[in-house]
């Protein structure tokens, strides 16, 4: 079985082909973050002229590297939401098209279950059976929870943050820092040699609130105390509206860094201990960062269990998580050519 999979959700353009043994045939991402840099974040209208005129050059390059033609394609998997609803119809209206040109089901995946299911592209790959109850830490720029995966398809929303994700907070961090967007992996670089215990930023630990919304504020996370934090250390130290100097930046990074990744590994320590699992994965483009990578890494060592890391090219948005979901790594899936997109989509 062969899955073409679709992803028009924010501000990558990306199709890819996955084989039902979970084998990627082909993931073409295009990434318009060039379009959006200069202003310092993701502007809709941008993103979903961007996906129009990519999207099936898109298609087309990675039918190519999959070597295959659209009639081999058993089953299409594109994008329902969560994401912005302007760039979602992007992609479902072409999927949809597609579908119906050539007669094969169509499934609306959720795109936070398409990153879950990015660790079992990972090789080697989780064994349901052996790994599952799996307690997967989900890192992006626009959502940031615990989840845990009962079994694939089956999950549950243990925490989620109650105000920025943390791939926002890197951002929103970077460019009061001056530095560049996205702001993830500009903080990584710019930290390399930089004192991560400089500046004692704070670990956003929430509290029980109505803004829990029933879930234990002691898994939640919540990242804007740490980008006011910053603010005001900013304006302390080098006055108001004013850049910190260069030779600032590498102890900055390295702190503000810290607390963040402090945070996730806390609240995924104390998810352990009272949820106690027989793997952990991570996912999102925060999985990328290796500060995460080895402190979820040492965490897992210390309750041997084994880890499943998104692989690198997977982290960051793209199709073959998506297509993954219908391929089997999301259990049974149910076609309906005839659903709409949901812009708001929260997953368990
Ligand atoms: O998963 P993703 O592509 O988009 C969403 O679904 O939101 O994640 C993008 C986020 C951005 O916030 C970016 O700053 C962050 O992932 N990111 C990183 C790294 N690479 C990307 N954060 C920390 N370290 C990195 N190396
Ligand atoms: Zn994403």
């Amino acid at each position: 079985m062969l899955v073409l999979g679709i992803e028009t959700s924010c501000d990558e353009t990306a199709a890819a082909v996955v084989g039902a043994d979970g084998e990627v045939r082909s993931s073409v991402v295009y990434s318009q973050i060039a379009a959006h840099r200069p202003f310092g974040g993701v502007v809709p209208e941008i993103a979903c002229r961007a996906h129009v005129e990519t999207l099936p050059g898109v298609i087309n390059e990675a039918m190519e590297q999959a070597g295959v033609g659209l009639d081999d394609i058993d089953r299409i998997a594109v994008t329902r939401g969560p994401g912005l609803a302007s760039s979602l119809l992007v992609g479902v209206s072409a999927a949809k098209a597609l579908a119906l040109r050539l007669g094969k089901p169509l499934y609306g995946v959720n795109h936070l279950e398409g990153h879950v299911c990015s660790v079992f592209l990972a090789k080697p790959a989780p064994i349901p059976e052996e790994h599952c109850r799996m307690l997967v830490l989900l890192v992006s720029g626009g959502h940031s929870c615990l989840l845990s995966v009962e079994s694939p398809g089956d999950y549950k929303l243990l925490g989620s943050t109650l105000d920025d994700a943390a791939g926002e907070a890197l951002d929103k961090g970077a460019k009061l820092m001056g530095l560049g967007y996205p702001g993830g992996p500009e903080i990584e670089k710019m930290a390399v040699g930089g004192n991560p215990a400089a500046v004692r930023f704070p670990r956003g630990r929430p509290r029980a609130s109505a803004r829990t919304g029933g879930l234990d504020s002691e898994l939640c996370f919540s990242f804007s105390g740490l980008k006011t934090a910053l603010r005001t250390h900013l304006q302390r130290e080098f006055g108001q509206g004013v850049l910190p100097p260069p030779e600032a930046l590498p102890d900055l990074a390295a702190s503000y860094q810290q607390a963040v990744v402090d945070a996730l590994s806390h609240q995924l320590e104390t998810a352990l201990q009272k949820h106690p699992a027989k793997a952990v994965g991570c996912v999102g483009g925060v999985a990328k960062n290796k500060l995460l990578r080895a402190e979820i890494d040492r965490l897992t060592g210390e309750h041997d269990i084994p880890l499943f890391l998104a692989p690198m090219a997977y982290c960051t948005d793209n199709a073959a998580m998506i297509a993954a979901v219908v391929a089997g790594a999301g259990g049974e899936v149910d076609d309906d050519p005839t659903f709409e997109i949901k812009p708001s989509w929260p997953l368990g």
